[in-house]
Formats: structure tokens, C-alpha cells, sequence
């Protein structure tokens, strides 16, 4: 999600900048920016879409003289593609340039207080504030003004900055977004990756949280917080260009996977407030929500599994009748929406064709529709009434795994908030599951990090022809996610059955050492579950089973267990899914596959 890059030294400033852009294309973006000071003034250019765009506006960079600069590549979050919104943002008398890759979560409240003070605004991003709180900080020292905006915002950032003031260094600091700092033979550099740096030097600091770097051309200082000076240590980076553009990772799945407790940070954390749940850009009254009759949620593929998902807890939690189709089948079964309906379209790419034809549908018929959709700016972000953004960002891989959790959290928050709107869930019951949501990330880190145990499991299993996978409940609609992660990536045979139907048929599938991974994390269903699992292991199966921390009975009756902590019961998908996709993965690997990009599949499918 966005690239930094910053060079500071004895060489044309641009031509570095926009070669180091193009080594963060994988990131994703949509438009892309340079600052760079020319002696006198700082310069800027913009442009919507490729880095080609901005290649040739400026000649390779050639037309914008200088050794000093900050360049960006912008995958849009607060406001949609466009030249204003693109980075770099200026304080009004341009004389502060910033690029941000991250997101400013207090940054209506910080607009507001500036506005009040007299600032004017360009752009729609949550970026600019950062530029004029700056200003509003900078009175001569650019130390003390960047560490009293530190202290001031909230959210996720790695920035850099010129001051027009101190033209010989540049500025930069991060919390929770990435940030390098090379050191290289004509100059500095800094970066949101090292594939940016690697032409120039393998001489690297990783810079952590909450540290500020200041970069001249032949110096780099460091700094914490407080503006107190700090050391640190190069590393060598040893990684060729491809390894190191997944971020030292073989796979960008792999990468992606390892992202989800970010993921679910950002798409929570701006929305809950106090025990409150705040979906601004859902634009609805409490009277409105409470008129709500019913739900449809309309989606492909994973995302349509995370519906599934989420009709359990709207109707659960809300007791609102939820109807949950496939896209392609909604838009053509003439399907009946009366008013008060709402119809809520979930899409990572926000393209997806089917999902988009039933967008229309709704509105055709006069329905509300919410679109939960991760790219900014794409069609289905910009045709539904009302957009609510899951903050991803840009998935590489094919195979979705970051996207599908924070669809998940998005539609947890809209649950919790519909349910407590609706008089159903107090304060107190509300309080208590955001503090268990709020565990979520490192929840997902842990069993992340138990990754070698599944690992060794998946090898045993990559010339397996058919695998079950069976639930009741969410579990079921976890047992969806999880076949198809592995049959899309594995190119083996999966289904996904609600246990309990199993033994209307499939079961005479079950012969000796087939597969069934069983999902059994829902307390209500647990026994019912189990019988299953006895049906199909007494059949010769071999049971993997995925349930909660201390429900150690299942041991006497599953071949394997993957237990996940303890969270409410509506939020297990989260936790359930993470065991579920690394094996996936590691069979995929294990077989040789092309795990990101598995034959047949297109990341957006942009036709019927
Ligand atoms: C599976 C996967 C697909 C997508 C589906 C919808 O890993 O990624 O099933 O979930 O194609 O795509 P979006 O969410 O872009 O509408």
C-alpha cells in the first residue's frame, strides 16, 4: 500500500526517485508524485495512473533539477485517484513537502482543529493534515515539529519530508508502515522496501517504530520520539531483487498471510472509538438501521464465504433475516428486494463483473446498497450508494487471504453496530466483544506463527486426490474458505460440506485415509460435530480437526488438532481461517505449484 522513496546526495535527484518507484510497483498503486528541491524552491509533479505517466511527464525526471527528493506511489485510501489526491502534499506556502504511506486515523478531528485555525485543504487525504500540522508546529526546528506531530497523530505512517528551510536533509520517520533507510555511495536514500535501495547499496537500517531518521547527503542521524539522538545498526541485505520485493517471503501469498494482523487493525481500529462502533462513511441513522428489514449479501467466491460467514452473526446478533447469494445467481434469478432492504455487495477488487451486475440490480430496483470493497476508486466503490473500505491493500497474490479477513472484520463491526443500534446487544455485551475483537491480531499472529507444525502436516498430504472439509454453523462457512484455498491453489479435489448433510450422499466418498478436516469451534455444535467426525473416521477417514483451546476431547476421536485461542464465538472465523490457508500454502509448495498466480484463476474477473 503506497512507496516512499527519498534520495538525498550528489546525483539528479528525480531519475533515482522515479527507479526507485518502479521497484514498489508490486505494492499496487494509482498515481504516483515527486518533490524535489532545485536550489531555490521545491518542485513538484503529479500524475494519475502508471509511473510511466509521471516518467514522461518529467523526461525520465530529467526536467526537474536537483540532488534532494521525496517520491510517491499512492494506492488510494481517503479520497479516490487523482492528482490532488496524490502525494506529495505541501503546507500553503509550499515550503513543507510530505509523502505518507499508511493511514492518519484521528485526521477528520486534526482537520477540523486546523481548519478552525485557518488552514486551507486541497486534497480529500488524510495526508495533508500531516503537512499542515507541520506548519502549525514548525518554528525553525524541523526535530521538534516532526516529533510534535508524532505525538499528535494516530493511525499508521511512514512519512518523508523536506523542509524548504533546511534544504540539506530530508526527514523521516514510521509507526506500523515500513520504512528503510540505505546508505549509498553518491548519497542517501530511504524507502518503504529494499528493492528500492538495491541498485544503490545493501547497507540498510530498518527503522522501527516511532524513530525518525534525517538523512543529509553524506550523513544519517537518528532520533527517538522525544527528538533524543539514538544508534543504530546497518544490516547487509543478501536478497536478490525478487526475493526482496516480497519482502524476504517466497511467496506474495506467504506475505499476505503474514500481513493479516495489520489488516485487521486497520480495517477495526479507525472504527471503534470509545466502546463505540463508528462507520462514518455509512452515512445512516440509528432511525435508519432500525428500519432495515432485511439483508442481501451479494459476492463471488471468497468474498461470498465471508457472507456466509456474516449471515450467522447479522441475524445471530441483530436478529436481521439475512439472504446470502452468489452473484452470478442473484443477478439472474429475478431476485425479489422490497423496500427496506438493504443489499450489501462485498468485492476486494471492487471489479468483479457479477458483483457489479447485481450492484445495479439492486439499484435498478430502488434498494440501499453498501459496497464493503478493499481497491479505492474501482467501480463497485463508486456505483454503491454507500462505500465502507476494508484496509487491505493491494493483494498480489491470486489466491485471497488478507482481503477475506478484513471483509470479515468490516462486516463484524456492521453487524455489532446494527445489533447494538437495534437494541439487541447493550453497551456492556458490545464492550466486551470489541475487547475480544481487538485480541484478534495478535491472535492471528500466534497461530501464524505456529506455521512449521502445519507445514510438516501439509507434506504429508500433497499427493492427496480428494480432501472434505466439514463444519456446522460458521464452521461450515469456514469449511467453504478453506476448500477452496486449497483447491485453487493446489489444483487438489475439495468440497466443503455442512457436516451434518454428509451422510445424505457424500459420505460413500470416505474410504480409507481420505482427508476431512473438520471445523468445530462453535460451543453449541461441538458434540453434533464430533458424531460427524466419529461417522466419517469409523469410515477409514483421517481426521484434522481445527477447534478451541481446551476442548482437548476431541483428541480421542481426530487424527490432528489445530487448536485456535479463545475468542466469541462469532469472531472464530478469524482465527479458524489462518491454520486452514497455511496448509493450503505449504501443499501448494509442497507440490510445486504456482502458488500466486494458480493456473486458470484471474485476481480480478472482470467478465461473466
Ligand atoms: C479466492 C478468491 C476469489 C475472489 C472472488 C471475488 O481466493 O480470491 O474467489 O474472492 O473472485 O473477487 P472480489 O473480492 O475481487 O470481488
Amino acid at each position: 500500500m503506497c512507496g516512499i522513496v527519498g534520495y538525498i546526495g550528489k546525483e539528479q535527484a528525480a531519475p533515482i526517485l522515479l527507479d526507485g518507484l518502479s521497484k514498489l510497483e508490486y505494492r499496487g498503486y494509482d498515481s504516483a508524485g515527486m518533490a524535489v528541491y532545485d536550489g531555490e524552491k521545491i518542485n513538484c509533479a503529479k500524475a494519475t495512473g502508471r509511473l510511466k505517466v509521471l516518467y514522461d511527464l518529467t523526461h525520465g525526471g530529467e526536467t526537474m533539477p536537483g540532488c534532494s527528493g521525496i517520491g510517491h506511489t499512492r494506492w488510494a485510501t481517503h479520497g479516490a485517484p487523482s492528482d490532488v489526491n496524490a502525494h506529495p502534499h505541501f503546507n500553503a506556502d509550499k515550503t513543507i513537502a510530505v509523502v505518507h504511506n499508511g493511514i492518519i486515523e484521528n485526521y477528520v478531528k486534526l482537520k477540523k482543529k486546523l481548519t478552525d485555525k485557518g488552514y486551507e485543504f486541497r486534497s480529500e487525504t488524510d495526508t495533508e493534515v500531516v503537512a499542515h500540522l507541520l506548519d502549525y508546529y514548525y518554528k525553525g526546528d524541523p526535530l521538534e515539529a516532526v516529533t510534535k506531530v508524532m505525538h499528535r497523530v494516530e493511525g499508521s505512517y511512514a512519512l518523508g519530508i523536506i523542509f524548504l528551510e533546511h534544504p540539506d536533509v530530508i526527514y523521516s520517520v514510521r509507526k506500523d508502515s515500513p520504512l528503510i533507510v540505505g546508505r549509498g555511495k553518491t548519497g542517501n536514500l530511504i524507502a518503504s522496501d529494499v528493492p528500492a535501495v538495491l541498485k544503490y547499496t545493501r547497507d540498510v537500517y530498518f527503522i522501527e517504530n516511532e524513530e525518525i531518521a534525517r538523512l543529509s547527503a553524506e550523513d544519517i542521524a537518528f532520533f527517538n520520539v522525544d527528538g533524543e539522538p539514538i544508534e543504530k545498526e546497518s544490516k547487509t541485505i543478501e536478497w536478490d531483487i525478487n526475493a526482496a520485493e516480497k519482502g524476504g517471503y517466497e511467496h506474495f501469498m506467504l506475505k499476505e498471510m503474514n500481513e493479516q494482523p495489520k489488516t485487521v487493525r486497520d480495517t477495526m481500529n479507525p472504527r471503534i472509538k470509545d466502546d463505540q462502533i463508528v462507520i462514518e462513511e455509512l452515512g445512516m441513522t440509528d432511525d435508519e438501521i432500525r428500519a432495515i428489514k432485511k439483508i442481501h449479501i451479494v459476492a463471488c467466491g471468497s468474498a461470498y464465504h465471508t457472507g456466509v460467514t456474516s449471515k450467522y452473526i447479522f441475524e445471530g446478533l441483530a436478529r436481521i433475516p439475512v439472504e446470502v447469494d452468489v452473484a452470478s445467481e442473484f443477478r439472474y434469478r429475478n431476485p425479489i428486494l422490497e423496500e427496506g432492504a438493504l443489499v450489501l455487495i462485498i468485492s476486494q477488487s471492487g471489479e468483479t463483473a457479477d458483483s457489479l451486475a447485481a450492484l445495479r440490480e439492486a439499484k435498478k430496483q430502488g434498494i440501499q446498497t453498501l459496497g464493503i470493497v478493499n481497491v479505492v476508486g474501482s467501480s463497485i466503490a463508486r456505483e454503491a450508494d454507500k462505500v465502507m473500505y476494508t484496509w487491505a491493500g493491494p493483494e498480489i497474490a491470486v489466491a485471497t487471504t488478507k482481503a477475506y479477513s478484513a471483509q470479515l472484520i468490516a462486516q463484524y463491526l456492521l453487524a455489532i453496530k446494527f445489533a447494538n443500534v437495534r437494541g439487541k446487544l447493550s453497551d456492556t455485551e458490545m464492550a466486551a466483544m470489541l475487547k475480544d475483537m481487538k485480541k484478534l491480531p495478535d491472535q492471528i499472529e500466534m497461530l501464524l506463527n505456529n506455521k512449521e507444525r502445519i507445514q510438516k502436516f501439509a507434506n504429508r498430504y500433497i499427493a492427496a486426490k480428494d480432501v472434505f472439509f466439514i463444519g456446522r454453523g460458521i464452521d461450515y462457512a469456514i469449511s467453504l474458505e478453506g476448500s477452496l484455498k486449497l483447491k485453487e491453489i493446489s489444483y487438489i479435489h475439495s468440497e466443503a460440506y455442512a457436516a451434518g448433510e454428509l451422510k445424505h450422499g457424500t459420505i460413500s466418498l470416505i474410504e480409507d485415509g481420505t482427508l476431512v478436516a473438520a471445523v468445530a469451534t462453535q460451543d453449541d455444535l461441538f458434540k453434533k460435530t464430533l458424531s460427524n467426525i466419529v461417522e466419517v473416521r469409523t469410515r477409514g477417514a483421517f481426521v484434522m480437526a481445527v477447534t478451541n483451546e481446551g476442548n482437548t476431547e476431541i483428541e480421542k476421536n481426530a487424527d490432528y488438532v489445530i487448536y485456535i485461542p479463545q475468542t466469541n464465538k462469532y469472531f472464530t472465523n478469524s482465527l479458524a481461517i489462518i491454520p486452514l490457508q497455511l496448509f493450503s500454502y505449504y501443499v501448494s509448495v509442497g507440490k510445486g505449484c504456482d502458488v500466486d498466480k494458480p493456473r486458470n484463476l484471474a485476481k480480478s474477473v472482470t467478465v461473466e
